[in-house]
């Protein structure tokens, strides 16, 4: 099958690889359809991470079971699915509490966690390719009502992004008639902003410099605050009554950038603490690593950042951080997007055949005006 392989920094390409099979009777195949380009893909992509040449991408990923293993008893053939990114086996002591972004068995023996395509999350292949393979799968598939082919776009982005974006909004707390601010508004800040106003805050900030994205924050009733044109913090205080936000969401990661475009792993943090008020709550979804060889400085190589502790101690404020937690709230929010409650599908601006994937990261990763959220379709030609 062909499959989007990682050769180096800034360097994938399609390539054949062998088909995925079934090798546990736990196990399905999935025909992918729709498969998305992430953020999380980028820090990868340009060599900030330990992940190894020759490992296929893709931890965001729809399609149609097309052959189950014989333990396999609730999905079957034909079904339409949604992967979770986080591959969890549903009876280790984590996942029996929910916490499948923790899963004790899916990875090496004393780490918790893992996920397709992705650096130190374990040994799954990607699902940018034709077909991959879905471990334990009547417990790790979302299946999708009939119209799973139809809605795809807005579907994809229940393995990952929707949920992630909701869970920020989890972690700090949100509740209705708050105000919330999001740093970051590429797809996961912009899925908080979405998951914000699902839950129905009176406010919400989207912070970022980029003008498309701010669009579509706007598109959806989120206030956009370019921080371009001055100090984030203080723009939202202007519109708190001076106090900050009830809560904020980070939605960018250990890669942040001041305003001239230099990384600075402690922007974002260090402007929530300022953004938000004393006692106000912050969710963290924004990757941040343990060792960032690639860093700016001896700090972030460490992966230490220079966090205002200080304030935030000062403040009363708490943080919460980590993967998300897929399967917590993908049944509720595929349920959203088949009423017609929502459409996240409006953040997409590309779906390419999978042999324009290198275009696809090219430009999503320079944040390319209008490369706002990449769809692959395997199934497409070119
Ligand atoms: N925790 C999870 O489960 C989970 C899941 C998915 C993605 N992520 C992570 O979420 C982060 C965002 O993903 P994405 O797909 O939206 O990525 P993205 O890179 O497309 O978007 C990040 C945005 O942040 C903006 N930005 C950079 N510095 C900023 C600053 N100082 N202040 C405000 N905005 C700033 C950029 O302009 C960009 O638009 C990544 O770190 C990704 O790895 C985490
Ligand atoms: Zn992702
Ligand atoms: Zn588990």
């Amino acid at each position: 099958m062909k499959a989007v392989v990682y050769h180096g920094p800034r360097n994938v390409s399609v390539d054949n690889v062998p088909d995925p099979k079934i090798e546990k009777p736990t196990d399905a195949i999935v025909r992918i359809t729709s498969t998305n380009i992430c953020g999380s893909d980028l820090h990868m992509y340009e060599g900030r991470t330990d992940f190894e040449p020759g490992n296929i991408f893709g931890h965001e990923n729809l399609g149609e079971v097309v052959e189950v293993g014989s333990a396999v008893e609730k999905v079957k053939v034909g079904d339409m699915i949604s992967a979770p990114f986080n591959v969890s086996c549903g009876h280790c002591s984590n996942c029996e509490h929910g916490l499948t972004n923790y899963c004790e068995r899916a990875n090496a023996p004393g780490i918790a966690g893992a996920a397709y395509g992705f650096a130190d999350m374990g040994p799954w292949p990607g699902g940018q390719a034709e077909y991959l393979r879905v471990p334990w799968a009547d417990f790790d598939c979302l299946r999708l009502p009939e119209d799973g082919r139809e809605k795809q776009n807005d579907y994809v982005m229940c393995s990952d992004i929707f949920p992630t974006g909701w869970h920020a909004t989890e972690m700090a707390g949100l509740m209705p008639g708050e105000t919330c601010v999001i740093y970051g508004g590429g797809p996961v800040g912009l899925m908080a902003a979405l998951s914000a106003t699902l839950k129905s805050a009176s406010k919400v900030f989207v912070v970022d410099r980029h003008p498309d994205r701010l669009k579509l924050a706007e598109e959806i009733g989120a206030i956009p605050i370019d921080r371009s044109k001055g100090d984030p913090a203080e723009q939202v205080k202007a519109q708190t009554g001076g106090i900050g936000a009830d809560c904020g969401c980070e939605c960018v990661g250990y890669q942040a950038h001041d305003v001239e475009g230099h990384e600075d792993n402690s922007a974002t943090l260090n402007a929530l603490v300022a953004s938000v008020k004393f006692t106000g709550r912050i969710g963290c979804v924004g990757v941040y690593i343990p060792q960032d060889p690639g860093g700016p400085n001896d700090l972030a190589k460490q992966g230490k950042v220079p966090f205002d502790f200080g304030m935030h101690w000062f403040k009363g404020q708490a943080i919460g951080t980590g993967q998300c937690p897929v399967k917590r709230y993908n049944r509720n929010l595929r349920d959203l997007i088949h009423e017609g409650k929502c459409t996240p599908s409006w953040i997409v601006s590309h779906e390419l055949p999978l042999e324009q994937a290198p275009e696809g990261y090219k430009n999503f990763d320079a944040r390319a005006q209008g490369w706002t959220k990449v769809v692959l379709k395997p199934q497409m030609t070119a």
